[in-house]
């Protein structure tokens, strides 16, 4: 039989840092284990261990445990060493107590929709394609980092400064006041929405209804008061309701995503953002603008959102998990230079930081003209892949569903007459293996959209008419 652990003894209560003699060691430890019940049959630190720890001979331990055995206190067992006596069993440690778990809040867990479930059409993923990612050029820029003398020992809790500055330069070019020294590197966008929410004061957020329902819940799981304001996938924003809930609940940050909201694919227009804008200097909040799906926009000359016609306050972020490869998990947040420090503070103390290896291939890929490169493939990609979805649609959707055209990211919205029920269709469809997403939990309390997204970046083609086709005759079924 292995050797049972030994027991933790403390040394230093009674010590000072100079060595113990034979007869102090004896007395601390009689002192312990006498004390303690619980420590019968339990064994006693190895000679060595002690000898090392407190810097004296093994002599001078072996001594001491002789001492305590002539006492009775401690007894040996061959070769196992010294065991505290009272028990004819040596035991690895006191009986173990159940103790309670700890209390936990009462939280909805949401199903996690894995993006690639064996042979499902998965219609609501808001993932792109792998198989269209540039796993390869990624690959070359692992290998390179790898290879280099320079690979890092310490990570920059901010990020990686080249990278910073990469992307800094990125975004000016796009119109909007950013310097590196106010980016923080992020896992994922997720995690910058996380850093904010940590540092906010006011407590309260208000956010799209339907909402990035990650985020929502996010919010909810850390207490803060979470408003809705209502979008149409078609019509866009309410003036009238999200002045109404502005005003009336006042929170301390609107979070917003401005290019196709995930889940209803909506961009908002020119007048809507300057609205927007205007609404945070009347009641007094801070902006965290969601650009997660900017760079999924072909034709995409740049088009101004909350960052560009806000001005340096609103927080901005951006990421490269759905673009480039959902594995790196690298997002960013940006910030001013009196935002930037608790943010970072926030950051340290929940991740430490990201991690530098992934930083520098990142910074690798830019710096080599890949992402460019890439973009332009991926856009491409995407447009035939939307417009392909769009002519499916056309072609095998009934009379009375509509859906929306976003021209761009990776979603878009279908609505249905209430008179269909989604939970039968997801149901029936999930047993023909489509599988699709509800965005029940989205909502804040009853949908006032009846459908959810389709997620044309992810399917090729084929499998896309696939599901579209099976989508369709489960509808005229129901009807
Ligand atoms: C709108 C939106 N924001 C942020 C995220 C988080 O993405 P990530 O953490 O992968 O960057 C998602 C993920 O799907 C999203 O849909």
């Amino acid at each position: 039989m292995e050797r049972p652990p030994y027991v933790r003894l403390n040394f230093d209560s009674e010590n000072s840092g100079r060595s113990l003699n034979v007869d102090q060691l004896v007395s601390v430890i009689k002192k312990q284990i006498i004390s303690n019940t619980h420590f019968s049959g339990c064994r006693l630190p190895p000679v060595r261990a002690l000898s090392h720890q407190l810097g004296v001979s093994k002599n001078t331990i072996q001594t001491a445990y002789d001492e305590l055995r002539a006492q009775g206190v401690v007894e040996s067992k061959d070769r196992s060493g010294f065991f505290v006596s009272g028990t004819a069993e040596a035991r690895p440690f006191a009986a173990p107590i159940n103790v309670p778990g700890p209390a936990f809040k009462n939280i909805s867990y949401i199903g996690y929709v894995k993006p690639t479930q064996k042979n499902m059409i998965s219609l609501s993923s808001v993932f792109v394609d792998p198989r269209i990612l540039p796993k390869e050029k990624l690959t070359a820029c692992f290998k390179s980092v790898l290879k280099s003398p320079g690979i890092p020992e310490f990570n920059d809790p901010q990020g990686f400064l080249p990278l910073r500055e990469k992307i800094a330069t990125r975004l000016r070019d796009r119109g909007m006041d950013v310097d590196a020294s106010h980016i923080v590197i992020t896992n994922g966008s997720q995690q910058a929405i996380d850093l904010v929410t940590r540092v906010l004061e006011t407590k309260a957020i208000a956010t799209e209804d339907p909402s990035y329902h990650l985020g929502k819940y996010l919010f909810e799981m850390n207490g803060i008061k979470t408003i809705g304001l209502p979008i149409d996938p078609f019509k866009g924003l309410d003036e009238k309701v999200w002045q109404d809930r502005l005003a009336e609940n006042r929170p301390g940050l609107v979070y917003l995503t401005t290019n196709f909201q995930n889940p209803n694919g909506y961009s908002y227009s020119s007048a809507e953002l300057s609205k927007i804008v205007q609404w945070s200097k009347e009641f007094n909040f801070g902006i965290l603008e969601d650009d997660w799906g900017g760079e999924m926009l072909s034709y995409s000359e740049f088009k101004p959102g909350l960052r560009a016609m806000g001005g340096k306050n609103v927080l901005y972020l951006n990421s490269f998990t759905k673009k480039l490869l959902p594995s790196l998990r690298i997002g960013y947040l940006v910030a001013n230079e009196k935002t930037i420090e608790p943010l970072l503070m926030a950051k340290r103390t929940s991740t430490s930081s990201t991690p530098g290896i992934i930083e520098s291939v990142l910074f690798e890929f830019l710096d080599r003209g890949y992402y460019d490169t890439h973009l332009k493939f991926l856009q491409q990609e995407l447009d035939i892949r939307y417009d392909n979805c769009l002519k499916l649609l056309r072609q095998y959707m009934p009379e009375d569903i509509k859906w929306t055209s976003p021209g761009g990211g990776p979603v878009l919205w279908i609505e249905f007459p209430r008179r269909i029920d989604l939970e039968m269709l997801v149901a029936r469809l999930s047993e023909r293996g489509v599988s699709v997403q509800l965005p029940t939990t989205a909502f804040f309390g009853k949908p006032h959209s009846h459908g959810f997204k389709i997620g044309y970046a992810f399917l090729s083609p084929s499998e896309m008419e696939e599901g579209i086709d099976k989508l369709s005759q489960e509808i005229r079924r129901q009807i």
